[in-house]
């Protein structure tokens, strides 16, 4: 068939879009397929047609089950950070939509588009915050650095004077300097934060969470947390006492922000496949989500709560989650947060087996 001009337009279009895309039959096999598509799936048009899709994107059976509900129903879709595993074993980490093409013909097709996310981009971000963050560690290490020893001194010092000292009256001055030099020797220590080498040994992720529940059940006799495990967990080589720490930090805060209401904590773990952490992704990965239905962070503090001595309330140091992201970070995992009213879930990724970059 001749093509028209219109025709030539429409192609010269699609072959210098930015975006992919695709068109596949009711076989769920490739028709068609732009430059842009060529290059996000490492494969030419002519070898790519007449595939079935799960040649292209690998593993994805809620991926093939959507598009044929689409294909069966006429209806468009849009799925929105998602990430594909593709035939060359590289993660794609794309928004796509899928509408139904020739919607009155017998044989229908589907259009497909993929709009890919700059990974490079969110990387560089993450390690830019990551390192902001450890800046700000580092100069409050070695703020606290300085104030230890002369607070030893001080303490010292008020000890002898005590003895010297003739009145219950007079002693009480000096009980209030040494009472007050230790609670500055307590904040000193959390400000100076774990400085041990962790302790690595194959650990149930579960002993973790069901030591926190029974220490903050001991803490609180009207709150209760709710198990949601995944027993088919691997075990993971880490440093026991440093995660408790880190778990705990993160619960109490739960506790803390459910505590006026009728509170709810959830405990829920996964494992989850091709996790991206940095620029390393790991084959498989403990997923740890800890949430909570209290009236979630405060909006002004929200972007910056992991960073030291950022709190929302009248008693808090703001230390405890730049410390629980040190520790996880030591065991190369992460920590971040998703928060509206109602429901706050802190998510702790620890890597367990198989990274490549
Ligand atoms: N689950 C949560 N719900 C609501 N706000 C939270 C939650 N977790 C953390 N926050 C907010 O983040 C702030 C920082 O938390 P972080 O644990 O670092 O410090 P803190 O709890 O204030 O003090 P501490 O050093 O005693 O832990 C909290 O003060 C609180 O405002
Ligand atoms: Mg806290």
């Amino acid at each position: 068939m001749m093509k028209t001009a219109s025709s030539h337009a429409s192609q010269s279009i699609l072959d210098n879009l930015h975006s992919t895309v695709m068109v596949i039959d009711q076989q769920l096999c490739v028709q068609s397929l732009n430059p842009s598509g060529e290059m996000l799936f490492h494969i030419s048009e002519a070898r790519a047609c007449g595939q079935h899709i799960n040649k292209l994107v690998i593993n994805e059976h809620e991926f093939y089950d959507r598009l044929e509900r689409s294909l069966a129903s006429n209806h468009p879709y849009s799925v929105f950070d998602s990430e594909l595993l593709t035939h060359t074993g590289k993660i794609i980490e794309v928004d796509y939509m899928v509408s139904p093409l020739d919607q009155l013909a017998e044989q229908s097709s589907l259009l497909l588009e993929f709009i890919p996310k700059n990974r490079n981009n969110r990387i560089a971000l993450e390690q830019e915050l990551l390192n902001q963050q450890e800046a700000s560690r580092s100069l409050l290490r070695g703020l606290a650095h300085e104030i230890k020893n002369p607070l030893g001194g001080l303490r010292g010092a008020a000890q002898l004077l005590q003895r010297e000292l003739e009145t219950d009256e007079n002693r009480e001055f000096t009980r209030i300097i040494i009472r007050e030099a230790d609670r500055l020797q307590g904040l000193v220590d959390r400000m100076l934060g774990p400085r041990t080498i962790p302790n690595k040994t194959p650990l149930n992720i579960h002993k973790v969470l069901e030591h926190v529940r029974q220490l903050v059940a001991a803490e609180n006799e009207t709150i209760t947390i709710e198990a949601d495990y995944d027993p088919s967990l691997p075990d993971i080589n880490a440093d026991e006492s440093m995660l408790i720490q880190a778990v705990l930090n993160v619960t109490r805060n739960a506790v803390a922000a459910v505590s006026h209401n009728d509170g709810h904590i959830r405990f829920k773990t996964r494992t989850v496949r091709n996790q991206a952490i940095g620029n390393h992704t790991w084959a498989l990965a403990a997923r740890i989500d800890i949430t909570d239905n209290g009236e979630g962070i405060p909006e002004d503090i929200k972007q910056k709560i992991f960073l030291p001595m950022i709190t929302g309330r009248a008693d808090g140091t703001g230390l405890g989650l730049s410390i629980a992201q040190s520790l996880i970070n030591e065991h190369k995992g992460l920590i971040e947060c998703s928060s509206k009213p109602g429901e706050t879930t802190f998510t702790i990724i620890l890597p367990l087996e198989n990274g490549h970059d």
